[in-house]
Formats: structure tokens, C-alpha cells, sequence
């Protein structure tokens, strides 16, 4: 099928990789020329795992441009993969979907699908169906779509490949016979389809981040009353999860959750619920508990290093989560923004978010490597759980440190091993 997926970001990129893949000619359009000219060349604007192997895999059968009109022109399935920032009241900003729309309407040549894969609000499908309508030249007729996606960075590919479930809403038979063509493949590994009304697909995606982020703004909280009463989290998390009515995924307390989906997603559904006079205190409490999480690990700091002044501490992981090289949102920039407030040396170490980084926190140190971040550091501080943090040499990093204190935001460590190795270590709910 002759596809067209318009923005290049973390969903579009992945969605167009995977489509290609799928056997299916995709033009990939941005507006960002630099990103374009990026992949033209060959390289990737973002880190995700295989996305470069399978770009170079599927070089003949993907293209990438910022002219949208041929792009338009030649497909039957338009994809709107673009980004839905957080507006000025945390509603989303749809002013790209509505670009996008507007340019689809302009040079509609046919009958085409056009499929809302963007994050968008519950009624989107229907603004984004009046925009084409009002750009079209002469009337033509077309579907739109609501696709929403569910992939997690650091995952995308197996996860657009093999997703739990495909969620689409659609009105007309002629647009659900191309959307179940589309997804042929995919849909022969067993993997569900699920049919639904328009709203009802798209309020399916904001529901489902909102729930996720409960559960961790929950397990946060249960984790602070934890500490207060010597329980240990991880063990209460792993006791709950058996329980087949919750399940063990998203009950790990951390330092909050981050990224550029959950806190933007939240908001705007919050926003939605205001907007209709719906009470939204679950929601407003969930983000409430997140931010007061990020900033939680600094009097863990405090307790090991009362003065921070001048002191040098190491920060291990800047990105959201590990895997991607995403810096929204993420709880790094809150917890370092605290340590630069209070007077410390910052030195952080993160395997893929360093180029990212260095744009918003330009006044930290960078290390090569997580040992070289430890060199004569009063304190290290895990941010995000990166797999390589999980196994390092505890000899040599005491021995590097000026003093081995360890705040582990993400419960890395076993606290207990930790202090046996000689090491002062305070996680989160234990
Ligand atoms: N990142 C994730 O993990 C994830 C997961 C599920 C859903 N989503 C949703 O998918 C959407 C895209 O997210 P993302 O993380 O890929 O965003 P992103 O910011 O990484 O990428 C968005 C891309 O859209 C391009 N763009 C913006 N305006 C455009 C226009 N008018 N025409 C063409 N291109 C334009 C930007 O240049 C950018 O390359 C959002 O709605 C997001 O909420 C994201």
C-alpha cells in the first residue's frame, strides 16, 4: 500500500520503519528540514533500538521529503504523526494536526484515509475532517481515522510490531477494510484489533496513559509511607502484583515519571474533565504526587551530604527512562536543577542522552563514562534505571569516590548489598 506518515519524531519514524518493513511503499514527511536532510543522508534524528538497522533494511522502500503535496498525491493511508505539546492550560496544542489537515485538504487528488495517530483529544477526528473538508479544491470524498498508538521509547519497534493491542475507531466500512489491510500483518500473529467508534479510540489512548500514570503515582506514595513505617516496597510491589486482578507491571516507586507522554497526557485529559465540569481529583492528585516525587530525592541527598555546597555529585541517567535518549519532561532536570540551586558540582553520565542533554542543562559536566562521573564525588545520584548501572565494579567505584554515598532514585541497587560493600545507600521505599 502506498503510505504517507507526516512527522518524524519517536512515532512517526518508527511507524514508517515498521510500515516499510510490513512490505508497504512509505513517504515520511516533516517539516523539519534538517531532520530530513538528516535521514536522506542516512542517519537518525533520535535514538531508538534497531530503528537505524531497519531504515538501512528498508532503504528502497522509504523516502523522505518535506514536500507533502506528491506524498499526498500518491497515497491512499495518511498517518498524522505529529507532536501535541502541552498548550498554555496543559490542554494539547493542535496547531500541527491542524496544519497537517489543512494541507491534506488542499491536495487531495482521491479518496484517501487519513488516520489520527497523533495523542489527540476526545472530538479531534471530527475538527481535523472539517478542516480537510473546508481545503479541499473540489469535494472528495475521505475518512478519517482515530489509530491512536501505544508504543514505549526504547521498545518502539517490537511494540508497533508486536503491540499488545491495534485500537481503531473508525465510522465507514470502506475506510475499515484499508485499516484491516494495513495491519494484515500484524494482525496474523494473533495480536487483537480493536474496531470502536471514533471517541471512543481516542479517548481509549489518554484513558490508558492516565491509568498507567495512576498506578506509579499510587506505588510513589505507597513507597513514601514505606519508608515512614519500614516497609519495603519492592517486596510490597512484587506481593501485589501476584495478585492477577493487578498484575505485576507499572508498581515500581522511583523518582516519578517523566517523558512526553504521561505528564502532557495527564494534563490534558485533567483539562478535558475541567472542561466538562468533570471533578478530575484522581488525575489532579496523580500529577500533584509526581512532582512533589521528582523532587524527593534531594533530602535523601541531604541526609548523606548536609552541605552541598561546592560538593561534587555524580548523576547516573539524564534521560525519561532508559533506552531512548528523550530528555522531556524527564526527572533529571529536576533533580540537577535542585543540586545546582544548593551550590553542588554536577557531573552526569548517561549512555545516549548526552547531545539531548547538553542543550537544556549546559552548566553540568559530562563523563564518558559512569566511572569517570564518580571520580572524587561526594555522592551519586541513579536517575534512570540504564541496564549498564545494574552490574559495575562496587570496588572500583568506592575507590574513585571521595565519600561512597549512593541515592538510588530507581531502586538499582539492593540497599543492603550496597551498605555490606561499604557504601552508604538510600533508595526509594525501603
Ligand atoms: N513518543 C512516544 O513515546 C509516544 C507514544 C505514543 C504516542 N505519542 C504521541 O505521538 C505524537 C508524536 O509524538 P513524538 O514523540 O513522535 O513527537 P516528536 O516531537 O518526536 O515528533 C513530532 C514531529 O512532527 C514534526 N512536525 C511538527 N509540525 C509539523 C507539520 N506541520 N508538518 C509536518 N511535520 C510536523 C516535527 O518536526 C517532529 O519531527 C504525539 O501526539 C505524542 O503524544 C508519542
Amino acid at each position: 500500500m502506498k503510505i504517507t506518515v507526516v512527522g518524524v519524531g519517536y512515532v512517526g519514524l518508527v511507524a514508517g520503519a515498521c510500515l516499510a518493513e510490513m512490505g508497504n511503499d512509505v513517504v515520511c514527511v516533516d517539516i523539519d528540514q534538517k531532520k530530513i536532510n538528516l535521514l536522506n543522508s542516512g542517519k537518525v534524528p533520535l535514538y531508538e533500538p534497531g530503528l537505524e538497522e531497519m531504515l538501512r533494511r528498508n532503504k528502497s522502500k522509504i523516502a523522505f521529503t518535506t514536500d507533502m503535496k506528491p506524498a499526498i498525491e500518491k497515497s491512499v493511508a495518511i498517518f498524522i504523526a505529529v507532536g501535541t505539546p502541552p498548550g498554555k492550560n496543559h490542554e494539547a496544542d493542535l496547531s500541527a494536526v491542524k496544519a497537517v489537515a489543512k494541507t491534506i485538504g488542499q491536495h487531495m487528488n482521491g479518496y484517501k484515509v487519513v488516520i489520527d495517530k497523533s495523542t489527540v483529544p476526545v472530538g479531534t477526528a471530527d475538527v481535523v475532517a472539517q478542516i480537510i473538508k473546508e481545503n479541499q479544491k473540489k469535494q472528495t470524498a475521505f475518512d478519517v481515522v482515530s489509530n491512536p498508538e501505544f508504543l514505549r521509547e526504547g521498545e518502539a519497534i517490537n511494540d508497533f510490531l508486536i503491540p499488545d493491542r491495534i485500537v481503531i475507531g473508525c465510522s465507514s466500512e470502506k475506510a475499515r477494510k484499508i485499516m484491516e489491510d494495513l495491519y494484515k500483518g500484524i494482525a496474523r500473529t494473533d495480536r487483537p484489533m480493536l474496531f470502536c467508534d471514533v471517541r471512543s479510540a481516542e479517548m481509549i489512548k489518554y484513558a490508558s496513559n492516565a491509568m498507567l500514570a495512576t498506578r506509579i503515582s499510587f506505588m510513589n506514595e505507597i513507597a513514601q509511607l514505606c519508608e515512614k513505617l519500614g516497609a519495603d516496597v519492592k517486596m510490597v510491589a512484587k506481593g501485589m502484583g501476584l495478585d492477577n486482578r493487578i498484575g505485576p507491571r507499572f508498581l515500581q516507586a522511583g523518582v516519578g515519571y517523566g517523558g512526553s507522554c504521561f505528564p502532557k497526557d495527564v494534563k490534558a485529559l485533567y483539562q478535558t474533565m475541567q472542561e466538562h465540569q468533570v471533578n478530575g481529583s484522581i488525575l489532579e492528585a496523580v500529577e500533584r504526587v509526581n512532582e512533589e516525587q521528582k523532587k524527593s530525592l534531594l533530602p535523601k541527598i541531604k541526609k548523606l551530604v548536609p552541605e552541598l555546597k561546592g560538593k561534587k555529585v555524580a548523576v547516573w541517567g539524564l534521560a525519561f527512562k532508559p533506552k531512548t535518549d528523550d530528555m522531556r519532561e524527564a526527572p533529571s532536570l529536576v533533580v540537577i536543577d535542585q543540586l545546582l540551586k544548593e551550590g553542588a558540582q554536577v557531573v552526569a553520565y548517561d549512555p545516549e542522552a548526552e547531545e539531548v542533554a547538553k542543550k537544556m542543562l549546559p552548566r553540568i559536566a559530562y563523563a564518558q563514562d559512569p566511572y569517570e562521573a564518580l571520580q572524587d564525588a561526594d555522592c551519586l545520584v541513579i536517575v534512570t534505571e540504564w541496564n549498564t548501572f545494574r552490574d559495575l565494579d562496587k570496588e572500583k567505584m568506592k575507590k574513585l569516590m571521595k565519600h561512597p554515598n549512593i541515592i538510588d532514585g530507581r531502586n538499582v541497587y539492593e540497599p543492603s548489598e550496597m551498605r555490606e560493600a561499604g557504601f552508604s545507600c538510600i533508595g526509594v521505599g525501603r
